[in-house]
Order: structure tokens, then C-alpha cells, then sequence
């Protein structure tokens, strides 16, 4: 039996392939809900895990089942018997009898690994505390829609050290791009392993406390709640935080042309004001609606 065509991080796959799968999001994309792509997935179904909640991903994934002729079967939190201590393992090998891919939303990282290493069918990363790689899919998607090849452009990442931006590290790092991430060192999850893997992979990617200096002339600035799903929201969180806020004065230190990206939701006055995520220079929408195109290319490689 051939292996299944797992979508767990971008660091597990070769450049070719990221392009791959972006350059069928694209076809996708300009081909809209009436072509070719109506029956790829006919008759193909999709479970989706959800230990966390959602609204982007579990509506975009429904929908591009739906858009290529599949179905999709979605488990919440309080559905499975996850919720009673059934292991990944055994929920992995059992799905596996039912349906034809897994996606899943979880906490940590180990739990989406024991689910990939049980199934005999795809399984693709929704989002774990760790990464968060098919957002990343659809930022670089979005990037280059509207400012052309993202490949040694500088990005700016601005705000809390968290899930989107170590797959932030791992695009930049495969899809060669500068990546500056502007962050308080007390929030820092360990980033040794990610320094090192950087190294080893010639990245070009710099850690700093400093907002500004990693803003400086970038082309996109990036940044993500300061409170993700399962941190403690606390008062000094909010604190520690504040001189990452993404504000037009910071924007004037970026390119004049760069754009502003965030993956939603957005906690208007906090990490990001009203005026730049509503100004004219926020891609966000777009973003989001590249979720969905951008899942379908992820599909159509896992299913292919
Ligand atoms: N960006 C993102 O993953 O959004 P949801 O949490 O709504 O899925
Ligand atoms: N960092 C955020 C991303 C939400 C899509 C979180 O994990 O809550």
C-alpha cells in the first residue's frame, strides 16, 4: 500500500510541490464553481476534527468538498468520542474504513502526528498550537495575487510568537522569502529547534524585540491575535503586547506600497487598529477568501 499524501507542515515538503499546489489553487480559483474541478472529488468524503473552534476553516474546507463534487462529515468537540478519551490512534484506523481524507484541528502537535501515523488516508493540519499550515497556503497564494512573487520579498511579522507565525518560519523558509518576526521574548515558545532547522535550510529569517526594525522597509506586515485558542488572557499578555501593535505609524515604517495581512479574527484595538485592517492597504479579505481556494489545491494533491 502507498503511503497517504499527508498535509501535516509545510517544512515536511520540497518547494516544487508547495508551488504545486499553489499554482492548481490558482487554476481553481480563475475556473470559479463552474468547471472542470465539479467532479475531481466525486463521491469522496472528508471528516473534519474540530477540538477547537472555527470559522474560516471549517466553512471553507465544507465548501471546497462541496465545490469538487465531495462531501464532507464535520466532528465537533462534543460529537466523537474523542471527547472520552477514544486515542487518535484507533479514531485515525477506524475513519480510515469510512472516508477518504481527515482534516483536524487540535491542540497539540502529537495528537495530529498519532492521527497521521494510524491513518491508511490523508490527513491534513487544520491547525494545532504548533502551526497552522494551510493558512499560510492561502497568504502566500494572496500575497502574490496582488503584488507578484513573493520570493526574496521582506514580510513582517508583528505581535505574539505563536502557531501562524512558526508556519510563517516555514514558508519563508520553503518558499524563499526574508521574514523579520517582532516579538517579546517572555511570550517566545522554544525556537531552538526552528533556529536550527533555518540554519540548516540557509533560511533567511531574524528574530527580533524590536517592531520597528522589522517593519523597515518590508512589502507585507503580518500579525495574529495576542491571545490564541488555549492561552491564558491575561492583563500583562495585553501589556507585554502593546508595542506590536500593528498601527498606521507603524505601516509608514513598511514599504509604501506593502500590504497588510492577518488570518482572522481580528481584535480590532489590539493587535491590529480599525484603520489599517479597514485601510487601504489591508489584504484580508482576499486572504480569507483564499482559504478556500487554497484547500482545494491542498485537497486535490491529498486526494489526487
Ligand atoms: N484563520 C482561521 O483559521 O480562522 P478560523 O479559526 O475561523 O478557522
Ligand atoms: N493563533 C490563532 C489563530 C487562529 C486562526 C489561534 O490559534 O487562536
Amino acid at each position: 500500500m502507498t503511503a497517504p499524501r499527508h498535509f501535516l507542515d509545510l517544512d515536511r515538503f520540497d518547494r516544487n510541490t508547495l508551488r504545486s499546489i499553489l499554482d492548481t489553487a490558482v487554476e481553481f480559483k480563475r475556473e470559479g464553481d463552474h468547471g472542470q474541478s465539479r467532479k475531481l472529488l466525486d463521491g469522496r468524503t472528508l471528516a473534519m476534527i474540530f477540538e477547537k473552534p472555527s470559522t474560516r476553516t471549517r466553512v471553507s474546507f465544507e465548501v471546497a468538498m462541496w465545490q469538487l463534487g465531495g462531501h464532507a462529515i464535520i466532528l465537533s468537540d462534543s460529537d466523537s468520542q474523542l471527547i472520552r478519551g477514544e486515542s487518535m490512534a484507533d479514531t485515525g484506523r477506524v475513519l480510515s474504513r469510512y472516508v477518504d481524507a481527515i482534516m483536524i484541528r487540535t491542540t497539540h502537535a502529537s495528537k495530529l502526528a498519532e492521527l497521521a501515523d494510524y491513518s491508511t488516508i490523508p490527513v491534513i493540519n487544520g491547525l494545532t498550537d504548533e502551526s497552522h499550515p494551510c493558512q499560510l497556503m492561502a497568504d502566500i497564494m494572496t500575497y502574490e495575487e496582488v503584488r507578484g512573487s513573493i520570493v526574496d520579498r521582506k514580510v513582517a511579522w508583528c505581535g505574539d510568537s505563536n502557531n501562524v507565525s512558526r508556519s510563517w518560519v516555514h514558508a519563508a523558509v520553503r518558499f524563499g522569502f526574508r521574514l523579520r518576526l517582532a516579538s517579546p521574548e517572555a511570550l517566545r515558545t522554544s525556537e531552538d529547534h526552528d533556529r536550527q532547522w533555518i540554519a540548516a535550510e540557509n533560511g533567511d529569517v531574524v528574530y527580533t524585540e524590536d517592531p520597528e526594525e522589522a517593519v523597515a522597509d518590508a512589502d507585507l506586515v503580518v500579525t495574529d491575535t495576542w491571545v490564541s485558542m488555549g492561552d491564558d488572557p491575561g492583563e500583562s499578555r495585553h501589556n507585554i503586547l502593546a508595542p506590536y501593535r500593528v498601527t498606521k505609524a507603524l505601516m509608514a515604517k513598511a514599504k509604501g506600497d506593502a500590504v497588510f495581512m492577518h488570518c482572522l479574527p481580528a481584535h480590532r484595538g489590539q493587535e491590529v487598529t480599525a484603520d489599517v485592517i479597514d485601510g487601504p492597504q489591508s489584504i484580508v479579505w482576499d486572504e480569507a477568501e483564499n482559504r478556500l481556494h487554497a484547500q482545494k489545491g491542498i485537497l486535490a494533491w491529498c486526494l489526487r
